[in-house]
Parts: C-alpha cells; structure tokens; sequence
C-alpha cells in the first residue's frame, strides 16, 4: 500500500521514484513478518530518572502505550509533565550520562531500549523521525535549507547529488514553501519561523518514515501556519500511511486531528482514550481542567475560561499518592495512594481513585466540539 501511494505522490519519474519505492517495500516486507494486529510502537513501563548529587528525578514515571499503523496519537499535558523526556528516551536522545530509562519501546516488535547507537541511527530520521520544539535546533545556520533536507536524504538513501536536490525541491514544495527551486538554497535565518518550522517537517519527511513525533509542532507559529502545519501532518497520514505522534500543551490541536489521546500529569499517563471517548466524556479531573481552559467561540461571545488551580508539578516533587491531588478538588483519603489506569469501557482509560459514577456526576457540563479530520 504504502508504495502505491508513493509513486502517486512523487511528481518526477526516475529512479529517485524507485528508490523511495525500494525503501517501502523493505518496510512492508518486515511489517508483514510481524503478526497481524501488532502495534507499530508498543511502549511499556518506561520510566526515566535523571541522578544528581542534589537527588534523584523521576521524569516519567511508569508510562505505556501504543501507536497503532496510520494513527495519530496526541501526547497532552503541561508543562514538565514529561512528555519530551517520554518520547526522546524511547529514541535514546536523552545525553544526560546521569539519565536512568527502563522499560521497553517496541518498534515492529524490536526493542529501541536494547539497540546499539549505530543500529538506532539507521531506524532514527528513516524509520523514525523527530521534530523538535525549537526548530532552530535542527537547523545549522552555515547550511542552507536544502542542504539539511538533501543530507537526510542522502543518509538513509543511494542518491546522487543532483537527485537528492531535485527530491529535496519536491519536499518543499509538499510543505507549501512558494518558490521552492529559488528557496533552497536559502538559509534559515532567511526564513519565517513558520517556514522554518516547514523544512523541519520537510526534513522529518524526507525518508518517509513510518512513525513521526511532532514535539509542538505548533507552538510558535500563528494561528493560521498552526491550521497549516496540521493540516500537512494529516495529509501525511493520509498520503503515506504515516503513524504520527503530536506532542501538545493545546487541547485545540488536539481535537482537530488525532484518533487517541495520551494525557500526562507529573510522568504519568492519567488518561487515555480515542479522542471522541477523552473529550465526550473525560474521566480524569485534570482532563476536565485542561477541557475547561480551551477557548470557545459563540456568535460574538467567547466563553470564559476556567484555570486549573495551584501551579504546575515540578517533576522533583511528585506526591507519592495521586500526581495531581496537590490541585484536585475532588481529592479524598484514598488519594493517598497512586491510582492505576483502569478502562471504563473499550481502551479509555484513567487513573482517579473516584468511581465512574461518581466522576458521571461530578465532570463539569461543557461539551466539547470534536472536529473531524479532512
Ligand atoms: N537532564 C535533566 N535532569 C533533570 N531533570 C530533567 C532533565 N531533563 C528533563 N528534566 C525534567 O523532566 C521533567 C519532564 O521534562 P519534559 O521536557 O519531558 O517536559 P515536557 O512535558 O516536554 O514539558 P514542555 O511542555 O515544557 O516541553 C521536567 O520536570 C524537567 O525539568
Ligand atoms: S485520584 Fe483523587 S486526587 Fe487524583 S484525580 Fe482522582 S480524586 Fe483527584
Ligand atoms: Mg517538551
């Protein structure tokens, strides 16, 4: 499937065409080893503790879950709650000699935790790749943009000099920067931070991986590059088959256009669900806080937004109780102890020590409009 959609992709014949094309079917080939139903990436009990003379920090904190084949999952939570630390640790991007991970990242069934540096860079930016928060630090500013999306390319594939720019001129284009034969040979600090953030994608794109995570993605871009930047990350899903991870503090980024939501509270995962089931009905008091504090427009009323109380968790004092009673109105003796996930029905799931019918009682009344992805 995924070669198919290729050769309909790639506007100019030749063999940069049917070099993509060897790349898939290598892909496909080991993805049908594996057994039906696998997930693409399957986390599980990942837990990240960074040692220092001062103390130890645990970051995340016992986190799993999946990504199934063409999903887009929505990594949510504020700030500190360890949703980089989650992700960065899985691609054994975390420097930090002091960093202690355990757990498992099963990608296509292999471990990421247990591979050698050399084996994960022929996986990272082909198979897998990142875009990070600040796009500028992806970016060497002595290189033009072309030159950072032909070196990806030429990495991972056998392309000659002339082919990797004609390809590269094709993967602007696809991320909407007009005039792309001039631009590429541009340098970054002559482009927007939307454009910017543009040939980052461009870049993450350029081997056609099958699992992309979008750290913000959108964070500092304006409203309508946002809308932009979304909409190619759907596109992407749709014209390759891509699995695609969105880091977000924004429940709006959320809800226009993943199939599952992974909320994250002090390193923990406290809710997860499709995206209809976390945002029809939430279950876990901090989702209703975070759904309470997305705007909403109505006629020429915006509706006020209501504050999640007490300040963001620092990852050194997470309560050794449930993460988020510090700032929970519905807190009571039970709180005391960590909750476990535990599904309501299907794969929602939350961690609150509440029973569900009570939680049907007490969630605040504010429904929340799900956008359907195009
Ligand atoms: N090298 C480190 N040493 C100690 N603590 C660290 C280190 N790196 C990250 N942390 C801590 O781990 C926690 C999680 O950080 P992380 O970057 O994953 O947060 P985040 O959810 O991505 O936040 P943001 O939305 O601001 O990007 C934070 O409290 C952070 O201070
Ligand atoms: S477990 Fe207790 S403190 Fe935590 S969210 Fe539920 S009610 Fe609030
Ligand atoms: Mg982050």
């Amino acid at each position: 499937m995924r070669s198919s959609t290729c050769c309909t992709r790639v506007s100019t014949p030749g063999s940069v065409v049917r070099n993509r094309a060897v790349v898939r079917d290598t892909d496909a080939g080991t993805a049908s080893a594996l057994a039906e139903g696998t997930p693409l990436l399957d986390v599980r009990d990942l837990t990240v503790t960074f040692h220092s003379r001062r103390g130890s920090v645990r970051a995340v904190d016992g986190v799993s879950f999946t990504v199934e084949r063409g999903e887009i999952l929505g990594v949510v939570g504020e700030s500190g709650s360890g949703k980089s630390v989650s992700m960065m640790s899985i691609l054994k991007l975390i420097r930090d000699p002091n960093a202690e991970i355990s757990g498992q990242a099963l990608f296509n069934g292999q471990d990421l935790t247990r591979l050698s540096d050399r084996q994960l860079r022929s996986i990272r930016g082909r198979q897998i790749s990142m875009v990070f928060q600040d796009p500028m630090t992806a970016l060497t500013p002595v290189y033009t943009v072309g030159w950072h999306i032909a070196e990806q390319l030429r990495e991972h594939q056998d392309l000659s000099r002339a082919q990797a720019r004609r390809r590269t001129i094709e993967l602007l284009k696809e991320v909407g920067i007009p005039a792309a034969e001039r631009r590429v040979d541009d340098f970054p600090h002559q482009f927007s931070g939307g454009m910017r953030q543009r040939v980052v994608i461009a870049m993450a794109l350029a081997n056609d991986p099958s699992l992309l995570i979008a750290d913000e993605p959108t964070t500092a871009l304006d409203v309508t590059t946002q809308a932009q930047v979304l909409d190619l990350m759907l596109r992407l899903r749709a014209d390759y088959g891509s699995s695609i991870i969105i880091i977000t503090h924004d429940m709006g980024v959320i809800s226009q256009g993943t199939d599952r939501v992974l909320v994250m509270y002090g390193g923990r995962v406290v809710e997860t669900g499709t995206r209809e089931e976390v945002f029809r009905r939430p279950d876990h008091p901090y989702t209703w806080g975070l759904l309470g504090s997305v705007p909403r427009v109505s006629g020429a009323r915006v509706s006020r937004l209501a504050a999640i109380p007490g300040a963001p968790i620092s990852a050194s004092e997470v309560p050794v109780g449930c993460a988020f009673a510090p700032r929970c109105a519905h807190r009571f003796d039970a709180c005391a102890q960590r909750p476990p996930l535990e599904a309501r029905d299907g794969q929602h799931e939350s961690a609150c020590w509440l029973p569900f019918d009570e939680r049907d009682v007490r969630r605040p009344v504010r429904s929340v409009k799900v956008e359907e992805p195009t």
